[in-house]
């Protein structure tokens, strides 16, 4: 079912309540997520974006519902990911000759993954445009690695919409389809986790593209992305929030991330925590079970720290194997000016806080030289090193 997202422009995706997962199992879908494909029908009849391919069917059957499928005179495809490319192949065997409009990244794309069916690719780059009659146009604008190399964004004049494609979207269900008729803090929440979890790492890309756009003094009357809810009320928040999230964000945050095995190294990032809120009241403080905690929820909660403390025991000359994974995790999402330091237990040989000093180092963090290592259990000598640890991690 279309609806209206202004004067004739409708969104055409598909709202997607039983996702529970992207990207694999990397990323938790807590509320819902929505693939946005956009109909623009003005003297040319143009389709921005299809949806996942589970859903093609049903999407193909709902565009004939409001269209002759024959009427659309082409295809922007700002993003050749599955997500929402999935419904192409099937909707160009319906009508072959298509053209379809995108960068040349993304011509390899989608011939890499669907095959080459010599589909009538028109590449374009920043700054090409195309009319589509009663004065509008749309202009390109390549944003490459937001979030694949073959990304780019479409805007629209005379109805002022840019659509960014993922830049700016969230893994979030909205019916209501428009950010001020969703859940602010839930909306702002999952904008959050979405910028961490699949933009922080291009972070300096973002950061070069938000100031290329304000630079072009386009008019921005409504931000469409292809996941979550469309910014019509003041869409210019959400760039804002962008410029910020790409500097080295942090807040007046300390988080605390541990695997255990017999509780020894829980106890020590228990300890962390109390210092921290002994030393500095005002500091906020988190403490995560990495085994038993959502992934994404505690890498955003160490995007906005100032400093980390991560924990494993030594286990078989090594440290668990949820925390390996998790620090693979870690360093992917490339997180930046923030310090951290290690701290776990060991019965035997010791190896495990040597083990997180490195991974953490290689992860970008700046590791303090305190650290806390407990032969079998903490010791009232090893707590005792804790407000060391603490003030170093908390010094500006
Ligand atoms: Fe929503 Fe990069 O795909």
């Amino acid at each position: 079912m279309k609806k209206n997202v202004k004067n004739n422009v409708s969104w055409i995706g598909y709202i997607d309540w039983e996702l529970q997962t992207f990207h694999g199992t990397d990323y938790s879908i807590k509320n819902g997520s929505s693939q946005n494909a956009y109909l623009i029908q003005e003297g040319k009849t143009v389709l921005i974006d299809t949806v996942w391919a589970p859903h093609r069917f049903e999407f193909i059957d709902n565009l004939k519902k409001e269209i002759d499928l024959k009427k659309i005179d082409f295809i922007v495809a700002n993003h050749g990911e599955v997500d929402h490319s999935g419904a192409l192949s099937s909707l160009l065997d319906e009508i072959p000759n298509t053209p379809v409009y995108c960068t040349a990244n993304a011509v390899k794309s989608l011939e890499g993954q669907y095959g080459k069916h010599g589909w009538n690719f028109h590449v374009v780059k920043t700054g090409d445009s195309v009319n589509i009659g009663n004065g509008k146009k749309l202009i390109f604008i390549e944003m490459p690695m937001l979030h694949w190399p073959d990304t780019m964004a479409t805007y629209m004049t005379e109805d002022n919409i840019l659509f960014s494609n993922d830049a700016f979207g969230q893994h979030y269900a909205v019916e209501e389809m428009f950010n001020d008729l969703a859940n602010p803090c839930l909306l702002m929440k999952e904008a959050l986790k979405y910028y961490v979890n699949i933009l922080n790492p291009f972070s300096p890309m973002v950061a070069r593209k938000i100031d290329e756009i304000k630079k072009m003094n386009l008019p921005i009357d409504i931000i469409a992305p292809s996941h979550g809810a469309i910014w019509r009320d003041n869409p210019m928040q959400i760039i804002d929030k962008y410029a910020l999230w790409s500097t080295p964000y942090k807040e007046n945050q300390v988080t605390i991330a541990y695997a255990t095995m017999w509780e020894g190294t829980a106890q020590i990032a228990h300890e962390i925590a109390k210092e921290v809120a002994r030393q500095s009241p005002s500091t906020v403080v988190k403490v995560f079970n990495i085994s038993k905690s959502d992934k994404n929820e505690v890498m955003t909660e160490i995007f906005k720290s100032k400093a980390i403390a991560v924990g494993s025991p030594t286990v078989v000359n090594d440290i668990l194997s949820d925390m390996e994974g998790w620090l693979a995790f870690l360093k992917e999402l490339r997180f930046k000016g923030k310090k951290a330091a290690p701290f776990g237990c060991y019965g035997w040989s010791g190896e495990g806080v040597k083990i997180l000093r490195d991974r953490l180092t290689q992860a970008g963090f700046n590791v303090i030289p305190e650290e806390i290592k407990s032969l079998w259990n903490p010791k009232e000598e090893d707590l005792g090193k804790i407000p060391n640890l603490v003030s170093s991690l908390l010094a500006d």
